[in-house]
This record gives structure tokens, C-alpha cells and sequence, in this order.
């Protein structure tokens, strides 16, 4: 069950940055990696990451499972730049690239993306021109209107939300399960490289957690990583994950396959050694 994320071999183009070719999105690189070494990070002076290590490659799923303020949300924000996280040790790179050099829309615009656990609300910007700027901002020069127009009218269509929805401030006022949709959308924009999915599944009805799956089915392949936090075995279950790892006291203390969510599933967390 225990398995070496560094040596399984899933792609004959394993370690090469090429274009993708598979998705029609000349902005996607096949192949990439995500590699997190050794991280240390405080939050308001307490550690809260202790050595954690990890590495995701384009088209793997990893589950990330673990209790409560394990840190995982705390992992989320230190790949994305939140300026809350301070890393006092340890590394995260793409390709190669220290990522920890770059700020917050460099990395984005290097396609990481995170679909927030809990996504703010933003008075005053319109989620249609907030899509839209992400977006232009992500493609640069290689941003087209009409791609742009058509990637959110089908990605609108994907998860089930009227045209008007995109009229209203960035999640303002929206339920719990339309500020998951609304991060869903960005990806299905954005197509980013790399995702991570905080608990995205969490305070869905069952219908939603449907029209989330399908969109998520939608964006997975090849061309994306995908780190996905979940509480929810059968979740872990069904998005059929390559790794599944559990992070307690703010490392990653086991990793295994998808049967490794059964024993979890069976005897929590207590087995495990904090
Ligand atoms: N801004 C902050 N100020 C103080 N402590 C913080 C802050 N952000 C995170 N922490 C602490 O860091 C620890 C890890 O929190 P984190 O949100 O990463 O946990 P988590 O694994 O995502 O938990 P959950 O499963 O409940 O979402 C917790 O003890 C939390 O209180
Ligand atoms: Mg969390």
C-alpha cells in the first residue's frame, strides 16, 4: 500500500517541460512539477508546517487527508504566496523555478491556482470582469476574447449557473455551495497547471457535489496536477487518486494508494503517529 511518489512512473515524458498538444491550450505545458522539500512554515509565529514534502507531477491526483489544523490549508497558502505563511525553511519549486521568489500572481500566472476553503467575499468586483482579468492576466498576449467568451459559456453550462450569475461582487452574498462553484469556474477559465481543491467538496448538497465532480472530470488529464484536501473518503474514493497522503502536526506522515482511504475511512487517524 505504501508507495514512493519520487519513482512511479506514469508518463514516458516523466521530468521534460514540452507542450501539451492534448488540450488545445498553448499556455499548458505537459509534464510539470511541483516539488515541496522539507517546508517549514509559521503562521502569527507558531509552526505550523514541520518538514513537509511532496511532489506532484502534471496528471497525477494526490488526496490530501489528515485531521483538523493539521496544516493543510496552511500547505495551500504557502504554494500560493499568502502573505500570512512565513516560510523559515525548506523549498518550493516549479520546474526547477524557486516558486518562493515569486509573488502571489507570478505564481498564478504560472498556472497554480487555489480553489479557497473558504472564498472571500469581495464588494465592489464584478466576478465577470474578475474572470476576465484573471484571465487576460494569466494568458498575456495569448488572451482572446472570443476563447475567453467560450470558455464561460461552457464552463456556465458544466456547472449548472445562469448567465447572470457572473453580474454579481465576487462572492458576496453567495451560499456556500455557489462560492464553490464560483472557484470551479475560475479553474475551468483559467485551466491552471496545478490545482489545489481546499476542501472544495465541503457544504455541498448531493446535487452540487455532482455538478462539481463532472466539472472537475472536465479539467482533468494530463495537463493538470491536481492536490485535493478532503475529509470525505468516498470523495477520495471517487476522483480516483494516484497518491493519497495524511498530514498530522503539519508533515506528511504516511502516503499510500486509494486503499489507504479505506483504513482511514475504518480507524481514523489514531494509528498514525503525532
Ligand atoms: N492566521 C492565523 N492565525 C493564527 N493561527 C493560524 C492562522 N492560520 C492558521 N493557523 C493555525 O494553524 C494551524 C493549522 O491550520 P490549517 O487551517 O492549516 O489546518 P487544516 O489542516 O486546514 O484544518 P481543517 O481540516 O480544519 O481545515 C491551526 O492550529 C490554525 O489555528
Ligand atoms: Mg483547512
Amino acid at each position: 500500500m505504501m508507495i514512493d511518489t519520487n519513482t512511479k512512473d506514469k508518463a514516458d515524458v516523466q521530468g521534460q517541460v514540452r507542450p501539451c498538444g492534448k488540450c488545445g491550450n498553448s499556455a499548458c505545458p505537459h509534464r510539470q512539477t511541483l516539488e515541496i522539500k522539507d517546508l517549514h512554515v509559521n503562521v502569527e509565529g507558531k509552526p505550523v508546517l514541520n518538514g513537509l514534502t511532496l511532489t506532484i507531477r502534471s496528471g497525477e491526483i494526490h488526496v490530501l487527508m489528515g485531521p483538523n489544523a493539521a496544516g493543510k490549508s496552511t500547505l495551500a497558502n504557502a504554494i500560493s504566496g499568502h502573505p500570512e505563511t512565513v516560510i523559515t525553511q525548506g523549498s518550493i519549486t516549479l520546474n526547477g523555478e524557486d516558486l518562493l521568489a515569486l509573488s502571489p500572481d507570478e505564481r498564478a500566472r504560472r498556472g497554480i491556482f487555489l480553489a479557497f476553503q473558504n472564498p472571500v467575499e469581495v464588494d465592489g468586483v464584478n466576478l465577470g470582469s474578475f474572470l476576465f482579468h484573471t484571465y487576460k492576466a494569466r494568458y498575456g498576449k495569448d488572451a482572446s476574447p472570443s476563447e475567453f467568451n467560450k470558455r464561460l459559456t461552457d464552463s456556465l453550462r458544466v456547472l449548472q449557473l445562469d448567465r447572470n450569475f457572473i453580474d454579481r461582487q465576487l462572492n458576496v452574498g453567495f451560499s456556500g455551495g455557489e462560492k464553490k462553484r464560483a472557484e470551479m469556474l475560475q479553474l475551468l477559465i483559467l485551466k491552471p497547471a496545478f490545482a489545489f481543491f481546499d476542501e472544495t467538496d465541503s457544504g455541498l448538497d448531493i446535487d452540487s457535489l455532482k455538478i462539481v465532480r463532472d466539472a472537475f472530470n472536465t479539467v482533468r488529464g494530463p495537463c493538470l496536477g491536481v492536490i485535493m484536501v478532503t475529509h470525505y473518503p468516498k470523495v477520495a474514493q471517487k476522483v480516483d487518486p494516484d497518491y493519497v497522503h495524511v498530514i498530522v502536526d503539519g508533515k506528511v506522515v504516511v502516503t499510500g494508494d486509494k486503499t489507504l482511504v479505506d483504513k482511514i475511512d475504518d480507524e481514523g487517524y489514531g494509528w498514525l503517529a503525532r
